[in-house]
């Protein structure tokens, strides 16, 4: 930036109150994400053990249930036994009014119905704790960059699942000095973007992983592409500023990227778009393996 612009950046006050309107809303912003997390976090912990017994007690069942569908079977077998007395009519009857062939039927499969939905239920909770990660400390760490991405994938699925199908390419990644939770609020308005931009009634979303370099110098990147409706050349050069949106009122704030930018700022990475209006996106995502700057930490 010139002298001047400077100059005159500095003496215009609306546009010095403008942008510090823009800090404010970043900061609220990511509070209210901080906040999310921490609410997210706390429902998680909440539901955590109740799921747990739920899950092990549906184990429990099934091998009670199929302890008892022995037990019947054995009673089925001595029942000619009873042929002529009144207990086998009554028997019939009973078999007849509770539809027991249906039940043996059914029963298994209510039980792995039930069985794969809490497995859901246990899935989610864990990946909305990794992704909010408030029960630990917002510190430098280091995460397994594809974990953060399957995550965050998990939580956006909603978002993602009606519109586009996920191909992930992943490539070997080491473990990267990071603060996860931020960078998979990266990931999460990447894939969300991606998945807004998807015009065509069905898309496909790459998420694609790569490591460069070697040592200290080793960096990994992760692209987010879409063959969605592509960014004007025109919009490409604002894309990072808050509040640039093109979307409808209530469907975007034009914050995600512009935060995007900020932690990866922190993170000494990059953030970087390719385009073609009409055809779809990519952004790519690069970080350093290993984080410089905060003194006495990482080894
Ligand atoms: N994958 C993409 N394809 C097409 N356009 C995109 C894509 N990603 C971002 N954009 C454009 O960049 C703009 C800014 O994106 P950004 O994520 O900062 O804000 P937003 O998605 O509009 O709102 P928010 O993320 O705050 O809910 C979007 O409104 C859209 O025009
Ligand atoms: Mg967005």
């Amino acid at each position: 930036m010139s002298t001047e612009t400077l100059a005159a950046v500095a003496t215009d006050p609306s546009d010095l109150s403008r942008r510090l309107s823009a800090a404010e809303q970043q900061l609220v912003q990511s509070e209210r994400l901080a906040s999310i997390g921490q609410l997210a976090a706390g429902v998680a912990h909440e539901i955590n053990n109740p799921v747990g017994y739920i899950f092990s007690n549906i184990g429990t069942l099934e091998r009670y249930l199929g302890d008892l569908f022995r037990m019947l079977a054995a009673y089925e077998a001595a029942e000619p036994l009873l042929a002529g007395t009144p207990s086998a009519a009554e028997l019939a009857s009973l078999r007849e009014e509770i539809e027991l062939d249906y039940l043996k039927d059914d029963i298994p499969s209510l039980m792995a119905e039930t069985a794969e939905g809490v497995k859901r239920v246990r899935k989610i909770v864990q990946d909305l704790k990794d992704f909010s990660r408030v029960d630990q400390r917002q510190d430098w760490e280091w995460a397994d960059l594809h974990h953060g991405l399957d995550s965050t994938l998990n939580i956006v699925n909603n978002e993602i699942k009606y519109k586009a199908d996920v191909r992930r390419e992943y490539g070997r990644l080491p473990e990267v000095q990071c603060l996860a939770s931020e960078l998979n609020q990266v990931f999460m308005n990447l894939l969300v973007n991606a998945a807004h931009a998807i015009t065509a009634p069905r898309g496909t979303i790459i998420v694609r992983t790569c490591t460069e370099g070697e040592g200290d110098a080793a960096r990994v990147w992760v692209e987010v592409e879409d063959d969605g409706c592509g960014i004007a050349p025109e919009s490409l050069k604002r894309i990072f500023d808050p509040f640039f949106t093109t979307k409808p009122v209530g469907k975007g704030t034009g914050l995600g990227l512009s935060l995007a930018y900020g932690i990866l700022r922190k993170h000494d990475g990059a953030i970087d778009v390719r385009s073609t209006p009409g055809q779809g996106s990519c952004f790519r995502v690069t970080l350093p393996v290993r984080h410089r700057g905060v003194a006495g930490e990482a080894s």
